[in-house]
């Protein structure tokens, strides 16, 4: 750790270490009372963040820092972020019912690139063979890079419109035009999608901050803050399994550009993994249960029905389910006890198991040294299983050799199948534990088993997704 001098604060890094959703969110809320900011640096409202506290109850959060319940925090949404005014003006709106008002703790990087509704259309015509969240993430970061077109600009950005809304607002308007035109996109009202943009940038206006040192002024004065990541490693634009990943950089090194902060402050990285992993969206999954089976069930089904989905699913006999020998209808009793299901569409998420090699890929990459495993309570559901035991990932195997790394071939790490250790289960309800000493052995044993394979320590457990139900080995 360097810092500035003495009266400097320093910055910690959160990540999400598989596929996204390892429950980051919940973390975060955790460790939140330690810091001063909570700040996001990539992505925007493709993310979902769970948070389950007794007084608030389950919320959902996209755009807004996962701090909302810590009331002295503030929040900074950095310039890697994709900012969609629309969307962000429901979701405070939302979080203002909740009692909790953001003025004058939700600050917005002016420098940030806006989600404009070109990208949304275009996201929904083409995001499909990714399987993206449709939130026009994709096509933002597009123009991103694209910057301009002959002469009328792509990537218009917070602080252009704070600057001069009416000649943005008339570009952003363009580029609807221009878009419906070149993707040959159905658009039955533009006028309203205008309108819509437009209020949603009037009411958020206010949160955006000017000043570009806003972060790194904080912190030189003292200020300790948590860069809260939003997808995960293997969904990194450049490190993830390309091209099925999203469209920002995820990883620790990307959280000071994108988070507006010079990386002398950086003090740690702290990775979130869970115990039974789930992916959505289509691509690489070594050790999905089921495999082809089982992403071609997932990303074609339609929600509640008529042949998939949560209410399909829901009606099976679980007991039997799960002692199946065959590991795809195994892996949808799994899916339904841990409750991986879409948040809005209730689409089935791709479940597996454990994986060690993707786990010390990014492990490595992030020099992560603290490392926090959620979902621990659902390994007892394994003791039901034909096997009886935990399975973990320990290696791969590629054309019959051994590898012991992430291919960086998509086709390489479809062919991939993984070499599985298996561990003795527990069936006891570990929800209610709150000491690392009462936890039965066999959890233990996982927890040992994965700081020995990782060299990195596991500081925390979940047991359960209220705040409460978190076990604080050394955090
Ligand atoms: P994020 O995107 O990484 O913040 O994670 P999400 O909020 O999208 O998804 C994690 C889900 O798992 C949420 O529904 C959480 O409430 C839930 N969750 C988190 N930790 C645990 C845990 O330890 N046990 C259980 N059963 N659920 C958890
Ligand atoms: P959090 O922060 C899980 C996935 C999408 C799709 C791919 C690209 O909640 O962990 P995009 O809309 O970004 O273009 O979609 O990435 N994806 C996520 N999966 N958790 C997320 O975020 C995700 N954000 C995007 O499903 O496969
Ligand atoms: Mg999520």
């Amino acid at each position: 750790m360097t810092t500035q001098n003495s009266n400097s604060g320093y910055a910690d890094v959160l990540l999400g270490l598989q596929y996204g959703d390892e429950g980051k969110a919940r973390v975060v809320d955790f460790i939140a009372p330690e810091y001063d900011i909570i700040a996001r640096f990539n992505g925007g409202a493709n993310a979902g963040h769970t948070i389950e506290t007794k007084e608030g109850g389950k919320v959902a959060l996209n755009q807004v820092p996962s701090a909302i319940f810590h009331e002295d925090k503030l929040m900074y949404i950095g310039s890697g972020c994709a900012l969609n005014p629309v969307k962000l003006k429901i979701e405070i709106e939302k979080i203002k019912n909740l009692g909790l008002n953001l003025e004058g703790r939700l600050h917005i990087s002016c420098q940030a690139s806006v989600v404009q509704p070109h990208h949304m259309y275009i996201d929904a015509a083409m995001g499909g063979a990714i399987g993206s969240t449709k939130n026009g993430i994709g096509p933002c970061y597009a123009d991103k890079a694209n910057r301009m077109h002959r002469d009328k600009l792509l990537n218009v950005r917070t602080g252009d419109l704070n600057d001069d809304a009416e000649h943005f607002y008339r570009i952003v308007e363009t580029n609807l035009e221009d878009a419906a035109q070149a993707f040959d996109l159905q658009i039955p009202n533009p006028n309203e999608v205008m309108a819509e943009f437009m209020e949603g940038f009037e009411y958020i206006k206010k949160y955006i901050q000017p000043d570009t040192l806003f972060l790194q002024r904080k912190v030189e004065d003292g200020a300790k803050v948590l860069f809260e990541g939003a997808q995960a490693v293997m969904l990194d634009v450049t490190k993830g399994g390309v091209p099925y990943v999203t469209s920002s950089n995820t990883i620790a090194a990307s959280a000071y550009s994108g988070g507006d902060l010079s990386l002398n402050f950086h003090r740690k990285t702290i990775g979130v993994a869970k115990a039974i992993m789930s992916r959505v969206g289509h691509g690489p999954f070594a050790t999905e249960f089921g495999r082809e089976e089982s992403e071609k069930y997932c990303m074609t089904s339609e929600g509640d029905g008529p042949k998939y989905g949560k209410a399909v699913e829901e009606k099976y006999d679980l007991d039997e389910l799960i002692k199946s020998e065959n590991e795809f209808e195994m892996g949808k009793a799994l899916r339904i006890l841990s409750g991986e299901y879409g948040t809005v569409s209730t689409r089935p998420r791709r479940i597996g198991a454990f994986d060690i090699v993707q786990l010390n890929y990014a492990v490595k990459m992030n020099d992560v040294k603290e490392l926090i495993i959620n979902k621990c309570d659902l390994l007892k559901e394994y003791s039901r299983t034909a096997r009886e035991k935990i399975p973990l990932a320990v290696s791969y195997n590629l054309d019959d050799e051994e590898i012991d790394y992430v291919p960086g071939s998509v086709s390489a790490y479809y062919r991939v199948k993984p070499v599985l250790e298996y561990l003795e289960s527990f069936s006891e309800d570990i929800s209610g534990i709150r000491n690392y000493e009462e936890l039965p052995q066999p959890m233990k044993n996982f927890k040992e088993e994965v700081e020995k394979l990782t060299s990195c320590k596991v500081v925390g457990v979940g047991v359960g997704p209220e705040r409460e139900q978190f076990i604080n080995i050394s955090l």
